[in-house]
């Protein structure tokens, strides 16, 4: 439907290009899904104003062109200047079939994904599946439309925390604990630093700071452990063996720590370039950021300034070097997004990360313009998922380990497998619990929109009623039975042929599924996608309440067995694309 969509878009354009020849207009117009009709647009408003026409008259031109479409039926100008649009009922029955063929807009194109990110020698914490399931569900998506993607994983494996583990495992390390759970022997050693650091300040009379602010002022009255920590970070940078050494373990025994999360998760990268891959880059980056006048000294440091007429926005500098020479964050990802242009020519970068990234990214991306990439770069931030016990941080040590959520999710999602069938072998039900499980963790975070925040909870996430991963696992599962029963019988699905409303419904919302991948691509919003799964999985059971399959007489059977059989694939497959695995029994 998106092709027709499209179609009649270029329709409208031709003839009102013949009707209105002085005017211009763009190469095709946008025709929307809608309540009220089959297609609706509302493009004769948009234009009435421009073209200093009542939008009655344009909309007259509108429907006409609609009107010579061979799939359109009627085509009628409504209230203030809407063109509703009803198709023929056999351009759906004919066209349904082709529903789960996507169009592959993406071809020729290379979009970069840098999801997921997490921080080496710091737990893998719930703050972070966000972004590895959007990320993830993204990567799918983008591929399903043709696009080459390169999923990266841009690790967190450089900076001032290694300066501080340094002292911290140095001074403090329990061996033995580090033998058992290496990742929980580093935090227990970085919350110790932090103690240790937060202790000392307070006994120098001064406050707190967090790591950006210390950076951007190296103070002159650092408290000793603090010095310490800068000491061991420039022996680090300076290739010193043993510290070295150290820091290829602590990224070691973190890698493995997040691989096993994702293969939990089935998420997979093409690459993984953490921070430090650049580090060789960040001086030459600086230096060119300084020659070509985008950067300027500031008391010592480094930075990018920003200015509205020039950046779009006013925003505070961007601190590229400071003053004691070392590199920040933002550096790196100058660095980074050159070296991914040059190595991928990608359409789209997409970064996956909290909203608290905003300044930052949009600091960057205004700096990496003036530097000549011309790549779109896309922030795709999502507002921080709130657990009933209130946010974390690693930091703090209240850390909600993310392995720990996946085990209980499994283990809350067998009840709901026995509630669904008691009768299930035990290795079937854990196997359907797993993907019940992990399915409910990742839906829930996909399926609100990614800009607002989350509140987890367990009886929303793995309800088997509303908007949820049980709900349309447990659906897919249902009609695969149904399906079983058919083939047991040796009916076969037909041809669609002719539509009752309900059916006719159904086949609606089926040839709706490019265009809701489609938008998912557009937008990096996929809770889009999984709206669409669940307004499909109701109106395939508003259509077999409506209609009986198995009973009803062959021709009709045949028929409304394909739209079963193409219900089901759209769920599976649309399930898939987010990364959920859907059971064939429940
Ligand atoms: N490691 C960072 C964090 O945990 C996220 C990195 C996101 N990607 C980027 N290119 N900055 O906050």
């Amino acid at each position: 439907m998106l092709t027709l969509r499209e179609d009649l878009g270029r329709l409208a354009v031709a003839a009102l290009r013949a009707r209105f020849a002085d005017a211009t207009f763009p190469d095709t117009l946008p025709v929307d899904a809608s309540q009220k009709a089959d297609l609706q647009s509302s493009a004769a408003m948009q234009l009435a104003r421009s073209l200093k026409k009542p939008p009655r008259e344009i909309a007259d031109v509108i429907a006409a062109a609609f009107a010579a479409h061979p799939a359109v039926a009627r085509s009628e100008v409504a209230g203030a200047g809407f063109v509703n649009v009803a198709l023929h009922d056999a351009w759906v029955a004919a066209t349904v079939g082709a529903c789960t063929a996507l169009s592959d807009r993406g071809k020729g194109r290379v979009a970069v994904i840098d999801y997921s990110s997490p921080n080496v020698a710091k737990p893998m914490h719930i703050g972070h599946i966000r972004s590895t399931i959007l990320g993830e569900a993204l990567k799918r998506v983008l591929r399903a439309k043709g696009y080459t993607v390169v999923a990266d994983n841009h690790l967190g494996d450089w900076g001032t925390q290694f300066g501080k583990l340094l002292v911290a495992y140095k001074r403090w390390l329990d061996a033995a604990e580090f033998e058992a759970h290496p990742v929980a022997e580093l935090l227990r050693l970085y919350v110790k630093y932090t103690d240790e650091e937060k202790r000392e300040r307070a006994a120098m009379g001064a406050t707190a700071k967090g790591d950006e602010e210390e950076d951007a002022a190296v103070e002159k009255e650092a408290p000793p452990i603090l010095r310490d920590a800068r000491a061991e970070l420039v022996k680090l940078q300076r290739g010193d063996d043993e510290n070295v050494r150290l820091w290829k373990l602590f990224i070691d025994v973190s890698m493995r720590e997040f691989d096993r999360v994702y293969k939990r998760l089935d998420v997979s990268f093409d690459v993984v370039l953490g921070e430090s891959f650049y580090n060789d880059r960040l001086a030459g980056t600086v230096d060119r950021l300084l020659t070509e006048g985008i950067a300027e000294h500031s008391e010592g440091a480094v930075v990018v300034t920003f200015e509205k007429a020039r950046d779009g926005e006013a925003m505070p500098p961007l601190l590229v070097r400071k003053a004691d020479g070392g590199f920040l964050y933002g550096s790196t990802d100058v660095a980074t997004v050159l070296y991914r242009e040059e190595r991928w020519q990608p359409a789209r970068v997409l970064y996956v990360t909290d909203e608290r990234q905003q300044l930052h990214f949009r600091q960057f991306f205004a700096a990496a313009r003036r530097l000549g990439v011309t790549t779109p770069l896309e922030h795709v931030w999502f507002g921080l998922m709130r657990l009933p016990e209130g946010t974390f941080s690693t930091r703090d040590g209240n850390v909600i380990g993310l392995e720990a959520l996946l085990d209980e999710a499994e283990r809350r999602a067998l009840d709901v497998a026995r509630q669904c069938s008691p009768d299930m072998p035990d290795d079937e039900a854990r196997e359907v619990a797993r993907k019940v499980g992990i399915g409910a963790v990742k839906y829930n975070d996909l399926s609100r929109d990614r800009t607002t925040l989350v509140t987890f909870t367990w009886d929303k996430a793995l309800a088997l009623t509303g908007n949820t991963a049980p709900y349309l696992q447990y659906a897919h599962a249902r009609i695969c039975s149904m399906l079983r029963k058919a083939a047991e019988q040796g009916f076969e699905a037909g041809a669609v042929g002719a539509l009752e409303p309900a059916e006719r419904a159904l086949a609606m919302r089926l040839l709706g599924y490019d265009e809701a991948v489609d938008e998912v691509a557009r937008t990096a919003r996929p809770h889009l996608l999984c709206d669409y799964l669940y307004e499909l999985a109701t109106a395939f059971s508003s259509f077999y309440n409506a209609h009986p399959v198995l009973k009803a007489e062959a021709a009709s059977r045949a028929s409304r067995l394909r739209l079963t059989v193409l219900t089901v694939t759209v769920l599976r497959e649309g399930l898939a694309l987010l990364g959920i695995e859907a059971p064939e029994r429940m």
